[in-house]
């Protein structure tokens, strides 16, 4: 599925480093850590009328990722909600949106990798946009294994929310090749660690299961989607999960912000079992929850 082009993004304005911009005045300079090093943090934030999802737990992931990665002079969260405001504002956008929120480790003296060039501070790009849901609940989605792994901590740490995300493209353009939605990304050890842009969770047998967060990018729904399970007394566990189990599922489903909850139909070819009943019931949970979730501008 690819996102389609709304017109009505034509004209936003685009927040960058403390600027509010029309789309096409909206650059980062080519001394940008984002453009030398891909040196960059972000998170996908989508807005409705009761406020944005989860809020603070994506404010504090980008702000974390950012202490990690030793950026300096990291925008407090007031800041950063000024901007995201301050850009809402200016679109009237209230709902309907998401917004792409990026910190970069800001702009270098002159090109190179070193951190010591990055002598002003970080770049916060707030771009939001008209856009629906990334996929299609009632379709589902079908996805093909990669191979190319996800990063482990030896490497670079999934924890991380990172710009970095060439490995993701590639295997994206691998399932796209394939005529498949999404790509599965296996871990170093051949687990399934996640989609290319999701979480991954199976049902067995009345339990849910879900890939430790060793490899995937901790979700912030995939947490949602966990405390709502516990809540409702429905058994879940994270552990090692392998191709041939999410195969003979009793239903497999992808987590995300901009998706929320999408059935994975097919992968590597293989038809998966759909446990309609229990897909709609936590679909239903999840939608009821989603305006508590919600917080304020
Ligand atoms: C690789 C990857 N996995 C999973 C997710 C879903 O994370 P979240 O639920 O926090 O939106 C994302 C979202 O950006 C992602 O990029």
């Amino acid at each position: 599925m690819l996102q389609e082009y709304n017109p009505k993004n034509e004209n936003i304005f685009i927040y960058v480093g403390g600027e509010l911009l029309p789309r096409k005045k909206a650059k980062v300079s080519v001394f940008d850590s984002i453009v030398q090093n891909g040196d960059g943090v972000w998170e996908g934030l989508r807005v409705y009328p009761e406020g944005i999802v989860c809020y603070d737990k994506h404010l504090n992931r980008l702000q974390e990722g950012a202490h990690a990665l030793a950026y300096e002079e990291i925008p407090t969260k007031e800041e950063i909600k000024k901007a995201i405001k301050e850009t809402l504002d200016a679109n009237g956008m209230n709902t309907d949106t998401h917004i792409r929120l990026t910190l970069t480790r800001g702009e270098k003296v002159t090109s190179g990798m070193d951190s010591r060039l990055n002598q002003s501070g970080c770049c916060l790009i707030v771009l939001a946009e008209w856009k629906k849901k990334v996929y299609d609940f009632s379709k589902g989605i079908k996805a093909i294994s990669s191979s190319i792994r996800r990063s482990i901590p030896a490497f670079l740490d999934s924890k991380i929310h990172h710009n970095n995300m060439l490995s993701l493209v590639i295997a994206k353009i691998q399932a796209n090749i394939s005529g498949y939605d999404a790509a599965v990304m296996l871990d170093d050890r051949g687990f399934v660690a996640e989609l290319n842009d999701t979480n991954l969770f199976l049902l067995k047998d009345g339990t849910v299961q879900t890939p430790y967060a060793h490899a995937c990018l901790p979700g912030i729904t995939r947490q949602t989607f966990i405390d709502l399970f516990k809540e409702n007394k429905i058994p879940v566990e994270e552990r090692d999960l392998t191709l041939v189990e999410f195969i003979n599922a009793d239903l497999v489903f992808a987590t995300g912000t901009n998706g929320e909850i999408t059935p994975v139909t097919e992968m590597d070819g293989r038809e998966i079992k759909c446990n309609i009943k229990f897909l709609e019931r936590i679909k239903n949970l999840f939608e009821l929850k989603l305006p508590k979730l919600c917080e304020p501008l």
